[in-house]
């Protein structure tokens, strides 16, 4: 196949988001807009891409950074909105060297498919100058026109340059085109502005590549040439994207017990026989293994949950990895660079940061646990809290492996409590625990005879309340 290079258009004003921040910068389903034209644009392997930018590109360009590896995105500034051809002929002083195929994208147009741009360039392969997406809407208003004679396509005409009987087609442009390099640096500077809008037009391409014969269109459903361009279309694109993943995973043995209250990213791995629940989101990077269930509300970003694991409702975890087997929650929260190993268990309300678990330990209630590093077959019981800062520093606990900490412990940090080592209920453990060993730091209980009744013989009843 040959050579791609891809230019995408992002100068447009985006006014009607009535926003400080740029149109293709709004979030559909966890990721800027422009993440989906950027991403189909990738997979397509090309040579190079051109984001062509208007205002605020620098705070674009510094956001696409966060998501792509910059080393084949180059950017071209159009500093006036004049048109799509206005804006093709901006990217052109990058393009000097290439031939092949230009693909030309929107940066508002994010649920195009990979598919459908595969079968663009198959289209466009066939010695064509010009091949383009179209797609039938029910209403039409609003896109390009895609006008025929005899069965053959002539032109795309504007809504605002359309002829009464043209505004009847519901045939339109979807803006999508596989252009040839040669043929676009040929034509793309000649276009004219002489137009009810008074901009240079893309779209005449077509008319050009149509009177040479050398013109393919492909169809697609009227979803996928979707534009965003306020907010109720923003809510409708995520909407689309929420189905669309949800029919994926399903499509793959995943359950999803309430798709449309369930958010999926596009990054997300979902082995099969997983189960998931309602208010459940799946962020970044995450990946969940197979047989794995998910309850009500968990919410887990860029991290790895095993197979078979279980997440009771409102799990929390951020940036971590959860062993096969193991049981978190309900109200529980990992948080960055917590590590559990398999079969472990953490229980309400327990709070695990940049900790490590060995295989088969727990924590099942009401503990804070971090920059910890602990064992296999540990116990940590209820309350127990790693004391981890000291106001300038984190310092780190080490719990080896069989070690039981019993309710209501504080481990001060650093410290390290040795192999089976066995810590009482209500210690502050400040020194090092020797294998095997108990710790046992308590002040030695003083019961004072009759203390409470006679605290109650002077106080009126009612005060006791
Ligand atoms: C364009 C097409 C129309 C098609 C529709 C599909 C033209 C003349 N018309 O119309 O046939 O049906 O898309 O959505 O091409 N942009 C720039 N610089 C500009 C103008 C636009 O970068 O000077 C970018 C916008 O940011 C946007 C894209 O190009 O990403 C499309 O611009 P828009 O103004 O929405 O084009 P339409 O008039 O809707
Ligand atoms: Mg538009």
């Amino acid at each position: 196949m040959e050579d791609i290079a891809i230019v995408i258009l992002a100068a447009g004003q985006g006014t009607r988001m009535k926003s400080s921040l740029p149109k293709v910068l709004h979030s559909i389903l966890g990721k800027p807009m422009l993440f989906y034209p950027l991403r189909r644009a990738l997979e397509l392997r090309p040579k190079k891409i051109v984001l062509v930018l208007g205002h605020q590109s620098e705070e674009i360009l510094a956001k696409v950074a966060t998501l792509f590896p910059l080393n084949n995105i180059e950017v071209s500034i159009q500093s006036e909105p004049l048109g799509t051809g206005h804006a093709v002929l901006q990217a052109l002083p990058k393009l000097l060297d290439f031939k092949g195929t230009v693909v030309i994208l929107y940066g508002d147009t994010p649920l195009l498919e990979s598919e459908t741009l595969q079968k663009l360039l198959i289209c466009k392969t066939e010695k064509k100058s010009i091949a383009f997406i179209t797609s039938t809407l029910e209403h039409p208003d609003g896109y390009g026109r895609v006008v025929r004679q005899n069965g053959r396509i002539v032109e795309i005409v504007e809504e605002k340059d359309c002829l009464p009987d043209q505004k009847l087609i519901h045939k339109v442009n979807a803006g999508i085109y596989a252009i040839d390099a040669d043929f676009l640096k040929e034509h793309v500077a000649h276009l004219q502005n002489q137009n009810a809008q008074g901009e240079f037009y893309l779209t005449d391409l077509v008319k050009i590549g149509s009177k040479t014969g050398r013109l393919s269109s492909v169809s697609v459903a009227p979803e996928e040439i979707y534009g965003v361009n306020n907010r109720k279309d923003l809510l409708r694109a995520e909407e689309i994207l929420k189905s669309r993943m949800a029919n994926h995973h399903m499509k793959n043995g995943v359950t999803l017990h309430n798709p449309m209250q369930t958010w999926i990213e596009e990054d997300v791995q979902i082995d099969s026989d997983v189960e998931i629940y309602a208010g459940v989101r799946l962020a970044g990077k995450t990946s969940i293994g197979q047989g794995s269930k998910l309850f009500e509300g968990c919410i887990i970003e860029n991290s790895q949950i095993g197979a078979d694991c279980v997440l009771k409702p409102y799990t929390v975890i951020t940036d971590s990895i959860v062993g096969d087997k193991s049981l978190v929650g309900p109200f529980a929260h990992l948080r960055p660079q917590t590590k559990l190993g398999a079969k472990t268990k953490i229980g309400n309300f327990v709070e695990l940061k940049k900790t490590v678990m060995g295989e088969g330990s727990k924590a099942s209630h009401l503990s804070y646990l971090g920059d910890a590093v602990i064992g296999r077959d540990v116990n940590i019981g209820c309350g127990v809290v790693t004391c981890n800062y000291d106001g300038e520093t984190k310092h780190v606990t080490v719990i080896h492996d069989g070690v039981f900490v019993g309710s209501g412990s504080q481990l001060v940090a650093p410290v390290e409590l040795e192999k089976n080592s066995y810590v009482a209920a209500g210690t502050t453990v400040t020194q090092n625990v020797p294998e095997d060993a108990l710790a046992i730091a308590r002040t030695p209980q003083v019961n004072i005879a009759d203390y409470s009744k006679k605290r109650r013989s002077k106080k009126p009843l009612k005060s006791r309340i």
